[in-house]
């Protein structure tokens, strides 16, 4: 039997309409959840997701603000901004869009962003309190996003093998913090394979629920995988294609005709993991501000 989808734009809009009541109970007591984008450059696809950030804040019922800047802004002037949001109280979330540009250090300007601010998740005091399972911590959005698409499919974890595909910080590692964490959606027996990782598929074969996240176009396959596991696919590539009127097609790590016969459950690319994530910005977002008043 081929595997059930598991669909994340209802799964995201079950968040997002969640998110909005909650917008809405804070506006009854004078606080409107706010987040802040801040976009340096003109990277035609940043400027797409920081639109789209935008455009669902306000669906939201949120405020939604986006501070544009040129690519040649100096690193001490992004870090004013910063400053300035971290001071502001009608600011609950700021969001420094990445990548920024070559001559401004990355990691300088998470962690300037408040820890209590940082709705991504990459401030390391929040990669720390992700480890340790404090729940006021904000984990980044795409694992986070992952759980919740879990909990919602009604996968069982507690004692399962997940095998997660890739260590980035902003996926790998924080999706593996969150598995073996003890606790509903969670208590999962984690491996974390990378590009080092020896005999790959005899660790994939062993995985219940099995996470891609590696960015190599349709890299898992069949074989790969044990019959009936759960799979999520939170690649998003772009490969090549002629017969599209645009020349390429959006793919995940995931050969998903071949996994979706073997698997019990998959995700699909697009429309997985993709919107989850920004709807888990808009669930850190209003519990920051639930989080301000506390
Ligand atoms: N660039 C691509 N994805 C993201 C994200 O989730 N957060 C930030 N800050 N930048 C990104």
């Amino acid at each position: 039997m081929p595997a059930e989808r598991i669909d994340g734009v209802a799964i995201a809009a079950k968040v997002r309409a969640k998110v909005a009541q909650d917008a809405e109970a804070l506006k009854a007591k004078g606080v409107t959840p706010g987040l802040t984008v801040v976009l340096v450059g003109d990277d035609p696809a940043s400027a797409f997701y920081v639109g789209a950030k935008e455009k669902a804040c306000k669906e939201a019922g949120m405020n939604g603000e986006t501070i544009r800047l040129p690519a040649s802004t100096p690193e001490a002037e992004l870090l004013a901004v910063i400053d300035k949001l971290n001071a502001d109280p009608a600011v609950h979330g700021i969001l420094v869009q990445m990548p920024v540009p070559k001559h401004i250090d990355a990691q300088k300007v998470i962690r300037r962003i408040d820890p209590m601010k940082d709705v991504d998740g990459f401030h390391p005091v929040n990669a720390g309190k992700v480890l340790i399972g404090d729940a006021d911590g904000f984990a980044p959005c795409t694992p986070a996003g992952v759980q919740v698409m879990l909990q919602e499919a009604g996968v069982e974890t507690s004692g399962k093998e997940a095998v997660i595909l890739g260590r980035s910080t902003i996926v790998g590692k924080p999706m593996a913090a969150l598995l073996i964490q003890s606790g509903k959606g969670a208590d999962c027996t984690v491996t974390i394979c990378h590009s080092r990782t020896k005999n790959l598929a005899e660790h994939t074969r062993r995985a219940d629920i099995l996470i891609a996240a590696i960015g190599k176009p349709e890299m898992v396959t069949a074989d790969m995988v044990k019959p009936g596991a759960v799979v999520i696919d939170v690649g998003i590539n772009r490969v090549d294609d002629a017969s599209q009127k645009r020349g390429y097609r959006i793919v995940g790590d995931v050969k998903f005709d071949e996994v979706a016969a073997r698997a019990s459950k998959i995700t699909p690319v697009p429309g997985g993991v993709g919107p989850m994530t920004i709807a888990m910005l808009l669930a850190n977002t209003v519990r920051a501000a639930q989080l301000s008043l506390a």
